[in-house]
Formats: structure tokens, C-alpha cells, sequence
């Protein structure tokens, strides 16, 4: 399938520079009103205008923001798009809206999140009745190329998804943000106070990603094999010790919960901003 991606921006830009490394540049299209962004990712088959390079694929990806959209369709005439598969990662515009202002029925809506700008995101995709299977499995296997993918049942699936993988990388930040804060109480400069807690996680991070991998690595990756987050962090804390202490210690204060009205307030708010 011939894919043409609308918008190179963070994320279109992203995406291109993950496919175009997994899958070659041969069936990809880049469009952008700025030469200088599509120069920057390196694109192969570029244009300024939709129009000459919808003529070329089978498959859009539309990586403007929303309030783009209806620019967009302005420019392009409805009828241009109405034979592809439409893919859309814009927030909140629902598959409803995309069919409508297109005439397509073949239409998957997207949510990816900030790790795909290193190829380690997370995307949720969730595709209209339409979509043929083809469809599907091209869709999936796309995402992949910039992560991992979780397909969703309905629309609403994607704002529950959003509140773990969109916000989450946030929940990690402002975790890191804390432990940093506490390096510097304990005496140490911002410097070491930051190596510290960065680099605490980053390591932490591909740990997790080993297990996840499984025993492909000879006797390292054996070792590491299937561990997920609590068997890692069984391994850290030794009966009696100091780390099991500070981990009954976020317990008792309600950590748990803490984390679950956040992740719920993000939801509640979700909803208000879909009504608005
Ligand atoms: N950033 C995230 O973490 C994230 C996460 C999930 C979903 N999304 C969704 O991803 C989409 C893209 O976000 P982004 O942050 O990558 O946006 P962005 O950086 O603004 O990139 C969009 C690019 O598309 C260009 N563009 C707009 N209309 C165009 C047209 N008709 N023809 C050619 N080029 C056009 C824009 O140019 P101008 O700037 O000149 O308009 C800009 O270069 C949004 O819909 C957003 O909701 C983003």
C-alpha cells in the first residue's frame, strides 16, 4: 500500500522518519507547507500541495491539527480522499466528522503518543466498520514500525487508552521531576540530583524493556527474561531492606490510589472537553 502523510510536523514527522527506516521510502509520500521540515526528516517523495501526491497512494495519514482539517478538505475537494484509507491521528475529531467532511467510509483513527519520535511509542487505532481487513493488518503493522499498537473496540476505547499512554509519558516525567527534588535535599548538587534520577530511570526503563524482549540475548537476556514491572521490582527489594521500606511506605500513604484519581481525573476531564 502507497501511504501519503499530510503534515510533517512533530509527530507526521515522526511517523515518516519511523516507517522510512522499517519500511523503506519507496511507498511513502510526505506532504508540508515547509520545505525545511520535509528536508529535515530526510524525505524522499515530497510535496507542498496534497493534490499531485493523492493522486499517487492508496492510504492517507493525516497529521494536521484539527483545526486544520477543515482547511485542509478545502484544498484537497472532498472527492480526493474518498477512495482511501483515511488514518487519522487528530485529537478528538471523531471517525463520524472524518467520513462526513470526506465521503470515505474506510476511515481508522489514531492516538499515538510521545515516544513514537523515538520509535518507542505506544498507538492506539480504532477503525470504522468499513475498514476491510486489509485495511486493518496494513494499519497495524504501520504503528508498529513506530512502537507497539493496541487496537481498541469503539472511539471512547481510544479516550481510555489516552489517560495511560498519552498522559503517561507525563505521570514518568513528573515522577523523575520528584525524585530529582529529593536528590537535592539529600545535599546533591542539580547536576548530580539530575544524572541521578535520570539516569536511574532511563536505566530502570531498559531493564523493563529487556524483560519485555524475553531471552534473545544470550546469557544477559536469559536473565532477564519475561520480568515485568513488579518482578523487577521484587528483584530490587530484599526482604527487610531499605527499598522494601520506602515501598511500604508509599502504600501506607496511598500511592495506589493517588495514582488512580489522577489517571480518573484525566478521564472526567477527557469527557468535559469531548462536550465542549
Ligand atoms: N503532539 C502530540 O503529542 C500528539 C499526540 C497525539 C495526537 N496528536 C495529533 O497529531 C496531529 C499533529 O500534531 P503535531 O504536533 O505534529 O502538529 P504540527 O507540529 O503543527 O504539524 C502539522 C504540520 O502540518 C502542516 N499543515 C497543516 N495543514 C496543512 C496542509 N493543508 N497541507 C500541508 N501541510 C499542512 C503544518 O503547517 P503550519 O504549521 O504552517 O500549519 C505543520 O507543519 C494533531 O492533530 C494532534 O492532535 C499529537
Amino acid at each position: 500500500m502507497k501511504l501519503g502523510i499530510i503534515g510533517a510536523g512533530n509527530m507526521g514527522g515522526a511517523f515518516y522518519k519511523g516507517l522510512a527506516e522499517k519500511l523503506g521510502h519507496e511507498d511513502l509520500y510526505l506532504c508540508d507547507k515547509h520545505n525545511e521540515k520535509m528536508a529535515a526528516i530526510g524525505a524522499k517523495n515530497f510535496y507542498n500541495e496534497p493534490g499531485e501526491m493523492l493522486e499517487k497512494v492508496d492510504a492517507v495519514l493525516i497529521a494536521v491539527k484539527p483545526q486544520a482539517f477543515d482547511e485542509l478538505i478545502r484544498q484537497t475537494g472532498a472527492g480526493a480522499l474518498t477512495t482511501k484509507l483515511l488514518i487519522s491521528m487528530m485529537a478528538a475529531v471523531p471517525i463520524a466528522k472524518i467520513s462526513a467532511a470526506t465521503d470515505s467510509a474506510r476511515v481508522v483513527r489514531i492516538m499515538p503518543n510521545l515516544g513514537v519520535q523515538v520509535g518507542k511509542g505506544v498507538t492506539g487505532w480504532v477503525a470504522s466498520n468499513s475498514a476491510t481487513e486489509e485495511d486493518q493488518r496494513y494499519v497495524q503493522h504501520m504503528l508498529e514500525a513506530v512502537g507497539e499498537a493496541v487496537q481498541v473496540d469503539d472511539e471512547d476505547g481510544l479516550d481510555r487508552l489516552s489517560v495511560i499512554t498519552g498522559c503517561g509519558p507525563a505521570y514518568f516525567f513528573y515522577l523523575t521531576e520528584l525524585l530529582t527534588k529529593k536528590a537535592r535535599t539529600l545535599g546533591f548538587s542539580e547536576d548530580d540530583a539530575r544524572k541521578m534520577a535520570e539516569g536511574t530511570y532511563i536505566g530502570s526503563a531498559a531493564l523493563l524493556a529487556a524483560g519485555a524482549e524475553g531471552a534473545n540475548d544470550g546469557a544477559a537476556g536469559a536473565a532477564h527474561a519475561s520480568r515485568d514491572a513488579e518482578a523487577w521490582r521484587r528483584a530490587v527489594c530484599s526482604k527487610g531492606g531499605v527499598t522494601e521500606r520506602a515501598i511500604a511506605t508509599f502504600e501506607e500513604h496511598g500511592m495506589e490510589k493517588i495514582l488512580n484519581a489522577g489517571v480518573d481525573a484525566a478521564l472526567k476531564r477527557s469527557d468535559e472537553m469531548k462536550k465542549m
